[in-house]
């Protein structure tokens, strides 16, 4: 198909749409199904690329993946789980960074992992050293080959003390996924504390596991021998559901996000607040969700930082400056989770927005990036009125702040690339559609 989308701007967004279970739990709840010895059964999984990849991965390691009853429901049967070939899981290489969590159930189950050279957004360095060292601390042995890592545990997984340099979610999780079933104790600081880590707890929980979660981001676990399968709802997409309230306040549109949930988006909500936005919560069980829109005047700048949870996601970040493009004054975002997140503006400066990229932290406290030559701090100054321009998607969330500017724009902008959306954004070409926006294949 042509992957292109020719975008007809200039008019607001103005409708409902729906999210489902979010991409960064559904594809680490596919990968915990591994872990038990009876089937698993997951509610509300997107049809997004990402899902098909962790189905296909664990499909090659013999985990029957089926879908279920009921719309989006997957029944994951890891009964009769096996070794992969490398040829076969290296077709997967560069296409997810999820494989790396495949280490500790694998390890559990066959005593061997096999592991292709991971991909992702290329957004930073996007080392996995904290995943590595956590593994060889239980005991693992990694091996780096050719075209991956084999990663074996001859003597078993045990229980440890570990203590992450950043409390990161990918290391995390994997710290999770491999002590709920190593011998013993391990106790994990500086722990990632997300709504999608832990609803990964609560999931691990029902399979039996035992987790307890302290302040100060210290996570324990007791290790158990056995794990059964679960039923599971995943929470809500956030990134989702924030990503559709930006381009409600960029276009000056009224978006209905059903499913969206107000906890998990409670300091995306103060900012939309802040910059002059609207919301209004409905918290019914069926059909629930949060209305998102712009209630006329100017929006104000602000001056924002990306951070783990509780702070102001990182994945947030690039639909919400597309919006401050249009508040009056000058923003600042200061990206301090990925070294290389801001090279997107470049082409909403080609749009008539104005935007000026900087080494320093600007505006809050100094990040891990400070005077190490990244561009990781930008000015916004607004507002400004976008043009159509041709587009070229860098990554997911840049791509979706692109498709933003482009809806929010004058004239008739060509999006080359779209098809990287859909790794993260169901059906967005339908949601679109269902929202009113002036869109068609190129
Ligand atoms: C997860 O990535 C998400 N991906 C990302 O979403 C999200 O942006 C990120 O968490 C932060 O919330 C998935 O869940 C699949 P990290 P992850 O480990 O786990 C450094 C999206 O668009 N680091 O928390 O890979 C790393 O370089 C994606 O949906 C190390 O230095 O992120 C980064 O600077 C993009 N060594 C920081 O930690 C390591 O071994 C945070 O990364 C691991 C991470």
């Amino acid at each position: 198909m042509n992957d292109v989308l020719v975008v007809h701007g200039g008019a607001p967004l103005h409708g409902n749409i729906r999210v489902r279970g979010a991409k960064n739990l559904v594809s680490k709840a596919m990968v915990a199904a591994l872990l038990g010895d009876s089937p698993s059964r997951l509610f509300d999984v997107p049809a997004i690329r990402d899902v098909e990849v962790v189905r296909g991965l664990l499909e090659l390691h013999g985990v029957r993946v089926s879908d279920g009853a009921t719309e989006g429901e997957l029944v994951l049967d890891p009964a009769n789980a096996d070794r992969a070939d490398a040829d076969e899981i290296n077709v997967h290489a560069g296409s997810s960074r999820i494989p790396i969590l495949l280490c500790g159930p694998l390890l559990h189950r066959l005593g061997h992992a096999f592991i292709p050279d991971l991909g992702g957004c290329n957004i930073g360095g996007r080392p996995i050293d904290f995943h590595l060292q956590a593994l060889r601390e239980f005991g693992a042995i990694v091996d780096k080959t050719a075209s991956g890592m084999e990663i074996t545990a001859p003597n078993g997984l045990h229980g440890t003390k570990l203590q992450l340099p950043y409390p990161s979610v990918g290391a995390t999780e994997q710290v999770l996924l491999t002590a709920v079933k190593a011998e013993g104790v391990t106790e994990l600081r500086n722990a990632a504390v997300e709504p999608e880590i832990i609803d990964l707890i609560c999931l691990l929980q029902k399979m039996g596991a035992i987790i307890k979660v302290h302040t100060d981001r210290v996570i324990e676990i007791e290790g158990v021998k056995r794990l059964g399968g679960y039923t599971h709802r995943p929470i809500p997409d956030r990134i989702e559901a924030a990503s559709w309230a930006a381009a409600a306040l960029a276009t000056k549109g009224d978006v209905f996000v059903e499913g969206a949930r107000q906890a998990e988006m409670m300091t995306f909500l103060n900012t939309y607040l802040s910059v002059g936005g609207a919301f209004e919560v409905d918290d019914s069980p069926v059909g629930g969700g949060i209305r998102f829109w712009h209630p006329g005047g100017e929006l104000r700048a602000v001056v924002l930082e990306t951070d783990v949870h509780p702070g102001f996601m990182t994945d947030w970040q690039q639909p919400m400056v597309v919006a401050l493009t249009q508040a009056r004054g000058l923003s600042i975002m200061h990206e301090t989770v990925y070294e290389r997140r801001l090279g997107y503006t470049r082409a909403l400066g080609s749009m008539g927005a104005t935007i000026q990229v900087y080494r320093e932290c600007l505006g809050g406290t100094p990040c891990r990036f400070g005077r190490r030559n990244f561009l990781h701090s930008a000015v916004i100054a607004g507002p400004s009125k976008l043009h159509a321009a041709e587009l070229m998607i860098p990554d997911l969330r840049a791509g979706f702040s692109h498709l933003i500017a482009a809806l929010a724009a004058e004239g008739t902008s060509q999006v080359h690339g779209v098809s990287l959306i859909n790794r993260g954004y169901e059906d967005f070409e339908g949601k679109l559609a269902a929202l009113g926006a002036h869109v068609e294949r190129g």
